[in-house]
């Protein structure tokens, strides 16, 4: 089952835990901004929006590593565009790393198309690429 979170609601232990082993430091509560969409204690997704222009920014998406590769993130991404749309947020982005090729192959499997890179955009020197979703017309 796929739930969203609101600001002001504590984040589950197992969100901070996955958030700290994937990205090596766990963000802290949402801001007002910000919505989160868990799958399951599976997977999670973490979104800054914008309503009044239309947008929202995917901020970091992770599913548990003994769950990685059965279609959780797809569905949790799919149902997380799909509740968007319907609240009028129609424009999506997002950064990846380089050379995060689950990452890029998911994206693109949900609809998102490359449309910029940013060189040594990471700490580390890596380059990010610019994706970008835009709501099918009805
Ligand atoms: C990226 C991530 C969220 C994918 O989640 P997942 O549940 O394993 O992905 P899914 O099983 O839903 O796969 C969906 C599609 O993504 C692609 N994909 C997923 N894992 C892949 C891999 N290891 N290599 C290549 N393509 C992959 C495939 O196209 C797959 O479609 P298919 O199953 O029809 O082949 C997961 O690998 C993860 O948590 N990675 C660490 C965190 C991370 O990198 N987040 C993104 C930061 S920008």
């Amino acid at each position: 089952m796929i739930e969203r979170l609101q600001p002001g609601v504590p984040l589950p232990a197992w969100v901070t835990e996955l958030d700290a082993a994937t990205f090596g430091e766990a963000w802290g509560p949402l801001a007002r901004h910000e919505g989160l969409w868990v799958l399951g204690g599976a997977a999670f997704a973490r979104w800054s929006l914008v309503p009044l222009a239309h947008e929202g920014e995917l901020l970091r998406i992770a599913v548990d590593p003994e769950r990685r590769g059965r279609g959780l993130g797809r569905e949790l991404l799919k149902a997380v565009q799909s509740e968007l749309r319907a609240a009028g947020i129609t424009e999506l982005h997002l950064e990846v790393r380089a050379g995060n090729a689950a990452a890029r192959a998911l994206y693109a499997a949900c609809g998102w198309r490359e449309v910029g890179r940013r060189a040594k955009y990471y700490g580390d020197g890596e380059d990010a690429v610019l994706c970008a979703w835009t709501a099918p017309k009805r």
